[in-house]
């Protein structure tokens, strides 16, 4: 099987809807490679982060995208070489990425690069845009959500159980204007497409998510 041909499940919604749980453990279940496009505009705002560079500067941003020294081991994530699955995983570099997920260049200097996690056996890709720009002939779309209120509090349990700081009324509000900043910029907007099954997991567990996703993929490639 060629990689171009490799089937991909593409798995979209906003963020803390437990997605990236739900496609990590659809990845491992199938044995696909696993794509977290999130981390990587999570790392280009880092990246103009330390290197002092505004995170509205479109060009010089840009810039950074396309030589973005990036390294994924397992759940370990680096940047230039240092370790930094933890440091992207703030409130703060949540917003930093949906800054420069706004501008054009970042994400078209990202597009090759998420494509080239496409390989045999299969991927599954976890973002906002993964059905309708990245992977628009995946095998399977997912829009999987959840209510703000249950994201929020997810998102809070998930902060503190890695000992960081975290306000619910704090993270509430982040979230909405993440979710508000990701459904209205004019590129690439976070919004499900037609054809994509919509998983609301307000009430659901991950592994019931993760059952349905992987009858989904079953059913889509059935041989007739
Ligand atoms: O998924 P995660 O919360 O890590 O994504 C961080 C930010 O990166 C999102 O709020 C969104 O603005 C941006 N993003 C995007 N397109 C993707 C994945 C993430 O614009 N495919």
């Amino acid at each position: 099987m060629s990689a171009s041909a490799a089937p991909v499940i593409a798995i979209d919604g906003p963020s803390a809807s437990g997605k990236g749980a739900v496609a990590q453990r659809v990845a491992r279940r199938l044995h696909f490679h696993y794509l977290d496009s999130g981390a990587l505009y999570r790392l280009v705002g880092l990246a103009a982060r330390l290197a002092q560079v505004n995170i509205d500067d479109e060009r010089r941003v840009t810039t950074l995208a396309a030589a973005l020294d990036a390294h994924f081991d397992d759940e370990d994530i680096y940047l230039d070489r240092q370790l930094v699955t933890d440091a992207i995983r703030s409130e703060e570099a949540g917003a930093d990425a949906s800054a420069v997920a706004t501008l054009p260049g970042v994400r078209q200097a990202l597009l090759l690069r998420q494509r080239a996690f496409r390989a045999a056996p299969g991927l599954v890709a976890d973002g906002r845009d993964m059905g309708s720009v990245v992977f628009p002939d995946a095998a399977v779309k997912i829009y999987l959500t959840a209510d703000a209120e249950e994201r929020a509090t997810r998102r809070y349990k998930q902060l503190i159980g890695k000992g960081m700081n975290a306000s619910m009324a704090a993270i509430f509000q982040d979230i909405q204007a993440r979710d508000d900043r990701d459904s209205r910029r004019a590129i690439a907007p976070l919004e499900k497409c037609s054809d994509a099954m919509f998983l609301d997991t307000t009430n659901l567990s991950i592994d019931d998510a993760v059952e349905q996703v992987v009858a989904r993929y079953a059913t889509a490639t059935q041989a007739p």
